[in-house]
C-alpha cells in the first residue's frame, strides 16, 4: 500500500507547546502506512501583507517553503492551542498565506484534521470550532470526526514532553486511523472527478 505523507503543524512558536508535543506523539503512533512529519519552520511565515504578496510573487521564503510541504503532502494535520477562545494568531496568519490563489491554493481540496490541547478544562473546543469556520473559506477538506480535544494537558505530558495518557493516546491513534481513511477517500474521489 501507498505510505500517506501528512504534514503536521502546530499553531504554536513556544519551545515547550503542548500542541507541539501533540503532533510529535502523533507521528510515534500514526498507523503504519502513515509518516506523520512535524513543521519545525512555522516561525519564519512573516505577517500577512498585501504589499508584501504583490511584491514577491511566489510569496515569501518562509510561506514558499510552507506551500511546497502542503503541496507535497496527502494531508495536513493541524494541532491548535487555544488563545482567548479562538485560534492563535499565529496560525490564521498562517492560513491567511496559505489560502491566497496565487501561486498555488494549496489548501484546495487539501484533506485536513484538527485537534488541540490546552492546560484547561474544555481542551480547544472553542479553538477547533473558529479553526474549522476558517478553514471552511479555503475549500480544504476538514475530516468532521472524531473530535479530539486534549484538556488538562500539563497532567497529560510527563516531565519530557512526552504524551503519556493511555487514553488520549488511544483516541489519537483513533484519529490518525480516521484520517488515513478521510485521505484515501478524497483521493478516490479525485481519480474519479479527473476521468474523461
Ligand atoms: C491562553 N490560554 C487559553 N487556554 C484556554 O483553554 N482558553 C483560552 O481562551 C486561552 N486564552 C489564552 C490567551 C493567551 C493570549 C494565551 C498566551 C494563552 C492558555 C493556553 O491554552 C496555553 O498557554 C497553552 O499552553 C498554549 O498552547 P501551547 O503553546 O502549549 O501549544
Amino acid at each position: 500500500m501507498h505510505s500517506i505523507q501528512v504534514l503536521a503543524i502546530a499553531g504554536s512558536l513556544r519551545r515547550n507547546s503542548y500542541n507541539r508535543r501533540l503532533i510529535e506523539a502523533a507521528a510515534r503512533v500514526a498507523p503504519a502506512h502513515m509518516q506523520v512529519h512535524v513543521y519545525a519552520d512555522l516561525a519564519h511565515v512573516p505577517l500577512f501583507d498585501e504589499d508584501v504578496e504583490h511584491a514577491t510573487p511566489g510569496g515569501p521564503e518562509g510561506v514558499r517553503r510552507l506551500r511546497g510541504a502542503i503541496a507535497g503532502a496527502d494531508g495536513v494535520l493541524i494541532a491548535t492551542p487555544e488563545y482567548n477562545q479562538s485560534l492563535p494568531g499565529v496560525l490564521k496568519n498562517t492560513i491567511d498565506w496559505l489560502s491566497r490563489p496565487a501561486p498555488q491554493e494549496v489548501l484546495l481540496r487539501k484533506p485536513i484534521a484538527v485537534l488541540g490541547a490546552s492546560p484547561g478544562r474544555w481542551g480547544t473546543r472553542l479553538a477547533q470550532a473558529a479553526l474549522r469556520q476558517v478553514l471552511a473559506a479555503t475549500e480544504s477538506l476538514v475530516m468532521p470526526a472524531p473530535m479530539l480535544f486534549v484538556r488538562d494537558a500539563a497532567q497529560q505530558f510527563d516531565a519530557d514532553g512526552n504524551l503519556h495518557d493511555r487514553a488520549t493516546l488511544e483516541s489519537l491513534r483513533a484519529l490518525l486511523s480516521a484520517f488515513a481513511r478521510w485521505i484515501e477517500q478524497a483521493s478516490a474521489v479525485a481519480h474519479l472527478e479527473a476521468r474523461p
